[in-house]
C-alpha cells in the first residue's frame, strides 16, 4: 500500500507540508514523503491539495517529492509489549531507534511498535471452541505481559461472530493469529495486537458515575482536594514549583493498575531525566520495576513539535486499551502546555487565524477532547475498567489567567493549584489548600467513610474551615499584630500550622513520609481535630494558647507523620489516647 504515489510536495514550512495533485486520500490519512519516508498526516483536505503535518525534520524535503497514501489513519498498535517501553510521540519504540541511529534519530527509520521477534505464552479463554460466539472485547486469552500486569488479548471492536479456529496454549508473536472469526462480512484473522486511530476514542458500554477515589499517599491530595478513579485533575504551577515531583509521586504511589506517563519536554535535560530516571524506579511496595506497570510516552528536544502534538492522543489511545481489559488507568501529561505550545506552532505555520495569545480557535475544544476520554466505563465485555487523567499546566510566570489554565480549568474536574510561596519557603507538596478544589469531593466520601470508619467529609469541612478561618485571621494579625487576638482565635492560627506542619507538608524523600495509607491519613487528621476542639473547649475555661501550645504531646504530633509508619495504627491509637489523657489533665487544673 505504501507505493501509492497520491501526490507531490509542494511547499515546505517546518514540519508543515502543502501537497498538490492530490488523489483517492483521506483525512487523517496517515501519509509518507519522499524516497526518506518521512511519517506525515493529512490534517487538511481541500481538493486537490493537502496540508500534512510532518513528524519528523522536513530539512532536504523539496517541491515535487512523492507522497505516498496508507489508505489508514495514523493510528497506534495495541498488544502485548507495550508495558515497560519507552516511546516518542507517535509510538515508535525511542530505546530501539537510539540502538539503530545513535543520538540523532534519521529520517524515515521506522522501528515496528510492538517487537515482532518476541514470544509471549498464550492461555486461551476456557471454553472457546469452534463455534462460540464471540463479540467485540471479548477475552480471547491471556499473556502474562509483566508481573503485574496480566494482558487479555481482546476482539477488536466491531467485530463479532462465531469462532472458526482459536490458537492452543503456547508461545507466539504478536503476528501470529489468536483467532479466526466468521463474521457477517466473512472470516476475519485476529492477530495477538491490533491497530486503533489515536484521534478517535475507543467505544465503551457505558459511562459510570464516578464513587472510587484514586488513592495517593499524597494527604493533601487525598484528603483535601481528592481525585476520583476516572476523573480529571490540572496542576497548574509556574516554574520550579513541583509539578514534575507531584506527577512522580502519583506515578510512584497511586493505586492505578497501570501509568502511562506523557513527558512533554519542559525542558531538554527534563525529558532526559525522565528517560533516565524512570526506568530506574523501583515500585516502593512490591521492590520491582516501576516500569512493570508503566508505559512512557517521550518528546526528547530534537523531536518536531508535530510528534508532541500527537503524544497525548498515543499515551491516551493505549490508556483506553487496558482499561477496555478491565484495567485502572492512570495518564501523567507534563506538560500540557508545551502540548498547546505545538498546537500553536503548527496553526501558526498553517496560517490559521489565531485567537487568544497566538492560540487557534480550536485549542479550548481540543483540550476539551483530550480529558473527555477520561472516565470509569463498563467497557466492552461488561467488565469495569478506567482512564483517570491528570495533566500539568505550565503558565508562562505563573500566571493563570493565561488561555491554556483557563481552558483547562473549563474541562477538569479538579484542580491541584502549586503555590509559589509555598515552594519558596519549602512547604512541599506546595499545592495551595486556598487555590485547589475538587469536585469529586461527594463522589469519593462514601467510599472514605465506608473504608475508614470515620466521618470523612465532615472532618474535611471542619479543618477547611479552620484554614479559611485563619487567612482572616492572618490578615488581622499583619494590620494589628497577634497580641490583638483572643486566646480562641490565636488558637485556630495554633492549630492550622501544626495542621500545615505535620499533615499538609510530606517529604517525598523520607521513607515512612514519602506515602500515607488511607488509615493513616484518617487518623491523623482526627487527631489533630481533637486537638483542635478539645484545645477551644479548654480555652473557654480558662486555659491560655501558650499552655496549649508548649503540651509535650503537640511535639509528638507534629513528628506523627515521620514517626509512625503505614502499618503501626496502633502507634496512632495510642498518641491518640495520650492526647485526650493530657487534655483531661490540663482542664482538671481549671475545674
Ligand atoms: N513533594 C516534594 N518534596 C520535596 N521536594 C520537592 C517536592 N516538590 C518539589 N520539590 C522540590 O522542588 C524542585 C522543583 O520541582 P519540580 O517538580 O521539578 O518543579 P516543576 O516541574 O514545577 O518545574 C524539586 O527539584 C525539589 O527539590
Ligand atoms: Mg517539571
Amino acid at each position: 500500500m505504501d507505493n501509492r504515489i497520491i501526490g507531490h510536495v509542494k511547499r515546505v514550512n517546518g514540519p508543515v507540508i502543502e501537497a498538490s495533485g492530490i488523489t483517492d486520500a483521506m483525512m487523517m490519512e496517515l501519509v509518507r514523503i519522499s524516497e526518506g519516508r518521512l511519517i506525515g498526516e493529512i490534517v487538511k483536505l481541500a481538493g486537490d491539495t493537502a496540508v500534512i503535518q510532518v513528524y519528523e525534520d522536513t530539512t532536504g524535503i523539496k517541491p515535487g517529492d512523492n507522497v505516498y497514501g496508507s489508505g489508514m489513519p495514523l493510528s497506534v498498535e495495541l498488544g502485548p509489549g507495550l508495558i515497560g517501553t519507552i516511546y516518542d510521540g507517535i509510538q515508535r519504540p525511542l530505546e530501539e531507534l537510539l540502538e539503530a541511529c545513535g543520538e540523532f534519530i534519521e529520517k524515515g527509520v521506522t522501528r515496528p511498535s510492538l517487537n515482532r521477534d518476541k514470544k509471549w505464552h498464550f492461555i486461551p479463554t476456557e471454553g472457546l471452541t469452534p463455534g462460540s460466539k464471540i463479540d467485540s472485547g471479548f477475552s480471547l486469552g491471556t499473556i502474562v505481559e509483566t508481573a503485574r500486569v496480566t494482558h487479555k488479548i481482546l476482539v477488536p471492536p466491531g467485530v463479532s461472530g462465531t469462532i472458526i479456529s482459536i490458537s492452543s496454549e503456547g508461545d507466539y508473536t504478536v503476528e501470529n493469529i489468536a483467532a479466526e472469526i466468521e463474521t457477517e462480512k466473512g472470516p476475519i484473522a485476529i492477530k495477538f495486537f491490533q491497530r486503533w486511530p489515536i484521534r478517535k476514542p475507543r467505544p465503551v458500554k457505558s459511562r459510570q458515575p464516578l464513587s472510587v477515589p484514586l488513592i495517593t499517599g499524597q494527604r493533601v491530595i487525598d484528603t483535601l482536594f481528592p481525585l476520583a478513579k476516572g476523573g480529571t485533575v490540572a496542576i497548574p504551577g509556574g516554574f520550579g514549583t513541583g509539578k514534575t515531583m507531584t506527577q512522580h509521586a502519583v506515578a510512584k504511589w497511586c493505586d492505578a493498575d497501570i501509568i502511562v506517563y506523557i513527558g512533554c519536554g519542559e525542558r531538554g535535560n527534563e525529558m532526559t531525566d525522565v528517560l533516565t530516571e524512570f526506568p530506574k524506579l523501583v515500585d516502593p511496595r512490591t521492590g520491582t520495576s516501576l516500569m512493570e506497570r508503566t508505559i512512557l510516552i517521550a518528546n526528547t528536544s530534537n523531536m518536531p513539535v508535530s510528534a508532541r502534538e500527537a503524544s497525548i492522543y498515543t499515551g491516551v489511545t493505549l490508556a483506553e486499551y487496558y482499561r477496555d481489559q478491565g484495567y485502572h488507568v492512570a495518564i501523567m501529561a507534563d506538560s500540557t502546555s508545551r502540548w498547546a505550545e505545538a498546537l500553536r506552532e503548527l496553526a501558526g505555520r498553517m496560517e490559521e487565524m489565531p485567537a487568544e495569545e497566538g492560540f487557534p480557535a480550536y485549542l479550548p475544544t481540543r483540550i476539551a477532547e483530550f480529558y473527555e476520554r477520561a472516565g470509569y466505563m463498563i467497557v466492552q465485555d461488561g467488565s469495569e475498567g478506567s482512564v483517570t487523567i491528570i495533566g500539568a499546566v505550565s503558565p508562562p510566570g505563573g500566571d493563570f489567567s493565561e488561555p491554556v489554565t483557563q481552558h483547562t480549568k473549563r474541562f477538569v474536574r479538579c484542580f491541584w493549584g502549586l503555590d509559589r510561596q509555598l515552594a519558596n519557603a519549602r512547604h512541599y507538596p506546595a499545592i495551595s489548600w486556598l487555590d485547589s478544589y475538587s469536585e469529586y469531593l461527594n463522589d469519593v466520601a462514601e467510599w472514605w467513610e465506608t473504608t475508614s470508619g470515620a466521618p470523612w467529609l465532615k472532618n474535611r469541612a471542619e479543618i477547611m474551615e479552620l484554614l479559611q478561618k485563619e487567612v482572616r485571621l492572618q490578615q488581622v494579625v499583619k494590620l494589628v499584630g497577634p497580641d490583638a487576638l483572643p486566646d480562641s482565635q490565636r488558637f485556630t492560627i495554633e492549630v492550622c500550622t501544626l495542621f500545615k506542619n505535620a499533615f499538609l507538608q510530606q517529604n517525598a524523600f523520607d521513607d515512612i513520609d514519602r506515602y500515607s495509607s488511607v488509615e493513616k491519613q484518617v487518623r491523623m487528621l482526627e487527631i489533630i481535630l481533637i486537638y483542635a476542639r478539645r484545645g477551644a473547649e479548654a480555652i473557654q475555661r480558662g486555659v491560655t494558647v501558650v499552655k496549649l501550645r508548649h503540651m509535650k504531646i503537640v511535639q509528638d504530633i507534629a513528628k506523627m507523620k515521620l514517626s509512625i509508619s503505614n502499618d503501626d495504627i496502633t502507634g496512632l491509637d495510642k498518641l491518640e489516647v495520650r492526647l485526650e489523657r493530657a487534655m483531661d489533665q490540663l482542664e482538671s487544673i481549671y475545674e
